[in-house]
């Protein structure tokens, strides 16, 4: 029921119709019984600012931030988490008293989907495809976790500059040519190919192999993770990731553990 005294929770994107997150914070609020909703906004670039100083006008308490805001948001608020600073993206933010609070949950939210599939992180060896804003925050967590990260992209400048920002803080290095994934015990595929059902693998099938663990950030079964599942690898998906990312932002939003669970069930229906 939404009353006079209901708080509103948010998420800014664009697009953003497709968003899981109204259902999993309101299926949490409800089973709470906590007196807030939680809506999405679909907001374009050129209204961001004007949108982040809604927040405070109108005293919305908390919101997610997504593509393609995570990185613009950083100068508009008033103060934001070291980690979320080094990875250069917010997808969480806080409304302390009129304060805005930016926080990445992202980075936990993938690590945590690791540990939950018994995936051993430290001193694995990863191989990253891709280096936008998904693998900033999949490479942050995994240093962060002492796993040796190799990352291997199209456009080969934007991994030198992720291993620019980030080489001081653990094992990283670039992959140029992908000929040879022998080593590799995980491969984390977080380039866009694969949101259009008839995309190419993000590499050559014949990289693939049986002992590699094949995990997607895309939340549903692409092309890359069927070829992994029809080989017999351990697959993992990007609803894992996003439902762990979404109960560290409630968690920050409210200092309780959500029903993970009930949230669980909604990114399944
Ligand atoms: P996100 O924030 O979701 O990570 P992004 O920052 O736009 O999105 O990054 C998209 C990633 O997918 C990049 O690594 C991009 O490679 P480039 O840096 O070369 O652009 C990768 N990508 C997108 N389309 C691709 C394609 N057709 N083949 C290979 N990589 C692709």
């Amino acid at each position: 029921m939404i009353k006079g005294s209901t708080d509103i929770y948010c998420i800014f994107g664009h697009p953003v119709r497709h968003s899981k997150s109204p259902l999993m914070h309101n299926r949490a609020f409800h089973k709470l019984g906590i007196d807030a909703c939680y809506v999405a906004f679909d907001v374009t670039p050129a209204n961001i600012g004007a949108a982040i100083q809604s927040v405070k006008a109108l005293n919305i308490k908390g919101l997610n931030i997504t593509v393609p805001h995570k990185e613009v948001v950083i100068p508009l608020l008033d103060e934001v988490n070291s980690d979320a600073m080094e990875i250069g993206a917010v997808n969480t933010i806080k409304n302390e008293g009129g304060s805005l609070i930016g926080y990445n949950t992202d980075y936990k939210g993938f690590i945590k989907s690791l540990q939950e599939n018994d995936i051993l992180i430290k001193d694995k060896n990863f191989l990253i495809l891709g280096a936008g804003g998904a693998a900033r925050a999949v490479i942050y967590g995994l240093i962060k976790e002492g796993a040796k990260v190799h990352i291997y992209n199209r456009t080969i400048e934007k991994a030198k500059s992720i291993v620019k920002s980030f080489d001081r803080l653990g094992n990283i290095s670039i992959v140029e040519k992908l000929a040879q994934t022998e080593q590799c015990d995980v491969i984390v595929n977080t380039t866009s190919l694969g949101l259009k059902k008839d995309d190419s693998l993000p590499i050559n099938a014949s990289l693939i192999q049986t002992s590699h663990v094949v995990y997607d950030t895309i939340y549903f079964l692409t092309p890359f993770l069927e070829y992994g599942q029809k080989i017999g690898c351990k697959i993992i998906d990007g609803k894992d990731m996003l439902l762990w990312q979404a109960v560290y932002a409630f968690e920050i939003w409210f200092g309780i553990k959500p029903p993970v669970l009930d949230m669980k069930e909604v990114l399944y229906l």
